[in-house]
């Protein structure tokens, strides 16, 4: 994000004309207060929710019959800077009030969770990300700020960077998964696709980049749990795609509602201003998450409402989120002395800076026309672009005696209830999307011209129906293809787990199925890595699907009948068992790794290896890696190899480069991602490959958070996932 001297004259113009309370105002976020229908106020209706005196299921109730209120007072008087909306029609009608009818016509900056596509949903991340292609991870970004442009959003609470290495955290769903490298990879794609489309205004958008910082490492996986980490591994581990992001021009950051070593994001000076304003030189504004501030309270930082309020804006937290308290506090705090006029100016003048590069004072509307063909039905180029996306982000498993693919003609009996849930395939942060535009697993078979009987037997909750499961034994097709997995509100926010396995009675209805001698094919729809370590050994074919938006159906066919060969890895270590989490590939090197031997670090009862690695994923083909040679310039390490399509059909392979710091002054990774590179290979066909480290990338941050690089010993290693790979060493 950058402006232009006359740019930034009018901020200062705008600034210069601004009274206290106005200042104040531009720090102010709101959303719909539910009112009418319910005798509290909103807020308490939010502590009922987080304190269990209602259910999510009453809130949610309450919450679509209720009448709202939109604020227009506080509006009209300059007291609200943004807005969390999406319904474009309302989107006009408050800008309207804010450009027309307040003293400095300052237009509202409105925000939503737009996280994997608003009416066109696109893969979760977790999944998007194991497409390893970069190109596409941008190319759904443009469209999501498209159709959030032309709805009225034009600040998109995305992307979410959070590396996630504990499978139990619900939002592992959200992010890239557990690699800091392609996190970084992902963050400048999605930044790119967001924020650099045409600057008429009408495909690009304010990203925010979340959430800020080392939220995923809540201890034991439990969703806004306490932080506490090394300096070393905040920045090698947590902070790296957030770096990434700022260096692509992020407008903004939200602050995480996590604690760090003690001190809550919301109220951080290290994180927020030392960091990302500082170091990272974040020129836009940071968030809070919704009701952070207040939370401050809670965590036992801040002695009441005004004492949180003072520590976030002089921490640097520009923006509140839901909690009103810079509203109700800012202004007479400053009265006092609690905060300065250049802590506030600055602010502000943040949060106008991203307005005027939006364009927003130019044009604030939405064009209802535009609105209105959305309405109608959604571009066919983004369904499109939905399904590219899901076909590119599927990973096969497992495929004992190439089972898969299916020949069309073979008949087969579907089951579970997860295989008819149109509403299901969307994932748990889509918020914009219609029933009638997903299809389901059931009806992308059913289109593709497949041949079967479906049973549901069961879900992720509830009994097996064994009427149902009898049924499908007893059905003259010995194939069963499984859809097995967790509905959408297991995965995401407030959804942490402690049992990570296959939920409910499925494994059970596996289990039956293959005991009477069905060949099972399991495709797992899911928003974390499962543990899986019974299905690998029992099931001779499985496929990940993940949550894969809109067009789940029809790309899980395709894979199904290999009209598409598969070629998505994980972007997440697999546990066979709960109790191994948090597991992931690029962990410290221990004195005693695990061996057979007894006194090394390793369970006594569960393996120390993951069910399935990171980078891991199989083709219909198979690809074979040769003559891996190294060679030094002065700026980085070339790694050559031969890769070798050794398989009967086309397919594309996902290769992937490691590098190991043999001797250290810290322990450093066993392995650690440095590149990748999608390459396509006809049957027989192979290629030469480079892929490059640059020497810049072989360092590492000190506990100062100072980068380093040290000569010495480096493994460098190439394959087709984190486990399988080639390996040379190299003096520096
Ligand atoms: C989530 C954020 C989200 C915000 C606004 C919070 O509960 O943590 O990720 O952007 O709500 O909806």
């Amino acid at each position: 994000m950058k402006l232009n001297n006359e740019q930034k004259k009018f901020v200062e113009d705008l600034l210069g004309k601004m009274t206290l309370e106005e200042k104040v105002g531009q720090l102010n976020q709101e959303s719909p207060s539910i009112v009418g229908g319910f005798d509290v106020p909103f807020e308490e209706l939010i502590e009922m929710l987080t304190d269990g005196r209602i259910s999510q299921e009453e809130f949610g109730r309450i919450m679509s019959n209720a009448t709202r209120d939109y604020h227009e007072d506080d509006i009209r008087a300059g007291m609200v800077s943004s807005f969390l909306e999406s319904d474009p029609r309302k989107i006009n009608e408050l800008q309207k009030i804010a450009v027309e009818e307040t003293r400095l016509g300052i237009p509202l900056l409105i925000g939503f969770d737009v996280i994997h596509g608003l009416s066109s949903v696109y893969p979760i991340a977790i999944a998007e990300a194991g497409s390893f292609d970069d190109e596409l991870m941008e190319k759904t970004a443009r469209m999501a700020a498209k159709e959030s442009r032309a709805h009225g959003v034009c600040w998109n609470f995305a992307p979410m960077l959070d590396v996630a290495r504990d499978s139990r955290w619900g939002r592992v769903s959200e992010g890239p998964g557990e690699d800091p490298f392609l996190a970084s990879r992902f963050a400048r794609a999605k930044i790119r696709g967001l924020q650099n489309g045409s600057k008429k205004g009408e495909d690009y958008v304010a990203a925010c980049t979340k959430h800020f910082v080392a939220y995923s490492a809540c201890e034991a996986g439990r969703d806004y749990n306490t932080t506490s980490m090394s300096i070393s591994q905040l920045y090698n581990v947590y902070l790296p795609p957030f770096r990434a992001a700022m260096e692509e021009g992020a407008c903004s950051a939200m602050a995480s509602f996590n604690d760090l070593n003690g001190v809550p994001c919301t109220v951080n000076p290290y994180t927020l201003r030392d960091i990302l304003k500082g170091e990272f030189g974040l020129e836009g504004f940071v968030v809070s998450d919704a009701n952070a501030i207040k939370e401050c309270v809670t965590h036992g930082i801040a002695e009441d409402n005004m004492d949180a309020g003072i520590k976030a804006l002089n921490a640097g937290l520009d923006i509140d989120m839901g909690t009103r308290i810079y509203y109700n506090h800012i202004a007479e705090a400053v009265k006092a002395g609690k905060v300065s006029m250049e802590t506030l100016d600055e602010a502000v003048r943040r949060i106008l800076s991203v307005k005027v590069w939006l364009g927003l004072f130019e044009n604030p509307y939405v064009d209802e026309a535009v609105i209105a063909a959305y309405e109608e039905s959604i571009p066919a180029e983004h369904r499109e672009l939905c399904l590219k996306a899901a076909e590119e982000s599927v990973v096969l498993l497992k495929n004992e005696d190439d089972i898969l693919p299916l020949r069309k003609d073979k008949k087969f009996t579907l089951v579970g209830e997860l295989a008819d849930r149109a509403d299901e395939v969307v994932g748990a942060w889509a918020l914009g999307w219609k029933v009638e535009d997903c299809v389901c697993i059931k009806d992308g078979l059913k289109e593709a011209g497949a041949q079967f009987d479906y049973y549901p037997v069961c879900g992720p909750e509830g009994e097996i129906n064994e009427e149902e499961l009898k049924a499908a034994i007893s059905s003259d097709s010995d194939i069963v293809i499984a859809v097995v997995g967790e509905y959408k509100s297991m995965s995401g926010e407030a959804s942490s787990k402690a049992d990570i396995t296959l939920p409910g009675q499925q494994r059970k209805m596996l289990s039956e199925l293959k005991a009477a001698g069905k060949t099972v094919i399991a495709v797992l729809m899911n928003g974390r890595p499962l543990a899986l370590g019974w299905e690998a050994e029992n099931i001779p074919a499985i496929i990940e699907g993940w949550h894969l938006g809109i067009q789940m159906g029809t790309a899980i066919a395709k894979v199904i009948f290999g009209e598409i060969n598969p070629s998505g890895k994980l972007t997440s270590t697999f546990s066979s068992m709960n109790g191994q989490e948090p597991l992931y590939y690029n962990h410290p090197n221990t004195g005693r790794p695990g061996s057979k031997s007894k006194f090394t670090s390793k369970y006594l009862d569960a393996p120390v290896e993951p069910c399935f690695p990171f980078g891991y994923g199989l083709s219909y083909t198979s690809f074979e890696y040769s003559d891996l040679k190294l060679t030094e310039t002065d700026s980085e390490i070339q790694a050559s190899f031969t890769l070798k399509n050794t398989g009967k059909c086309d397919g594309t392979e996902v290769a992937q480069l490691y590098m190991q710091d043999v001797c250290a002054t810290l322990v450093r990774p066993v392995k650690e991602l440095k590149n990748y590179a999608r390459i396509s290979l006809a049957a027989g066909e192979s290629r030469q490959v480079t892929l490059d480290l640059k020497k810049s990338d072989m360092g590492f941050y000190d506990n100062q958070g100072k980068y380093v690089f040290e000569n010495g010993l480096f493994r460098i290693y190439v394959g087709g996932n984190s486990a399988d790979v080639l390996m040379e060493e190299i003096r520096i």
